[in-house]
């Protein structure tokens, strides 16, 4: 597990979840990392682990990106990868959800990648570099009752294609990883509920991921590995977006759902 060794990386959201796995992957491949996260408590965990700094604040601040990547040079003396993973889901159909909710949904999975993406690309012109966007298989179709977690997920998948596009030429990559149900915080009130068993239902493997399942395909993203691989946007997913959604799969099947 070297395959990130001596590269300089930064993760949003690395306080939970995918981040999190993230984060602990690349200590474990000998990476070194900015952590950030809304508060110093949820990065509380980071501490001790050598290579590893963490920076509270909120991504949708264009300070706190720009101070994250002076913290990777400051720290670590040039930057290599950039994992934007902070996310936030808001739930209820579109006759009633909330435009405040839509506002902060599309402010922290859109305008905050956007401007994770400025910032790390001005340390990376000179040399290169490969960074992730956490989507989501939300951002390649439709759910019902997700509306404005859809649209930013849309947004932020195009975004990295986008930006593939116009970095192509200075060596940096950029790509999606588009996760289906993982179990972390984002998804913990569906832990043991009836919600879970249908939504497994509908999944070829039968099972939600778990968090470091994500972080072993974004490591890839992130490493010289996938060095002709930018601009896709790589599902992790568990084969759902595989299907048309009509029925259930053959585990669901076994489980009673038609
Ligand atoms: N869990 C899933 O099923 C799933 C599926 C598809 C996509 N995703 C995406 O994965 C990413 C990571 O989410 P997760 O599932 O690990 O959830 P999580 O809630 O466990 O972790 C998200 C982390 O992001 C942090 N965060 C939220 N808003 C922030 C902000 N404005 N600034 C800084 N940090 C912020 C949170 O504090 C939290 O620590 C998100 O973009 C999410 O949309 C998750």
């Amino acid at each position: 597990m070297s395959r990130n060794k001596g590269r300089v990386v930064i993760v949003t959201g690395a306080g939970s979840g995918i981040g999190k796995a993230a984060t602990a992957r690349f200590h474990s491949e000998g990476a070194m990392v900015v952590a950030v996260d809304l508060t110093d408590a949820s990065l509380e965990w980071t501490q001790g682990l050598d290579a590893v700094v963490s920076l509270a604040g909120d991504v949708t601040d264009p300070q706190l990106n720009d101070q994250m990547v002076e913290l990777a040079v400051d720290s670590f003396g040039q930057l290599d990868g950039a994992v934007l993973n902070a996310g936030i889901l808001a739930q209820g159909d579109i006759t009633r959800g909330s435009m405040a909710d839509y506002d902060r949904v599309m402010d922290v999975n859109v305008r905050g990648v956007a401007l994770g993406l400025k910032s790390s690309v001005a340390a990376m012109a000179n040399s290169g570099g490969s960074i992730t966007i956490t989507g989501s298989v939300s951002g390649l179709r439709g759910d019902s009752g997700l509306w404005a977690y859809n649209a930013s997920k849309g947004a932020a998948v195009n975004l990295a294609r986008a930006a593939a596009l116009d970095l192509g030429h200075l060596n940096i990559r950029v790509n999606a990883v588009c996760p289906g149900p993982i179990h972390t915080g984002l998804t913990e009130d569906t832990k043991g509920s009836e919600i879970a068993d249908a939504m497994e239902a509908r999944l070829p493997l039968g099972r939600f991921g778990e968090p470091e399942e994500v972080a072993a395909v974004i490591s890839f993203l992130i490493s010289e590995e996938s060095s002709f691989v930018t601009g896709a946007a790589i599902p992790v997913d568990g084969g759902v977006t595989a299907g048309t959604g009509q029925w259930a799969t053959y585990a669901g099947r076994k489980r009673g759902f038609l």
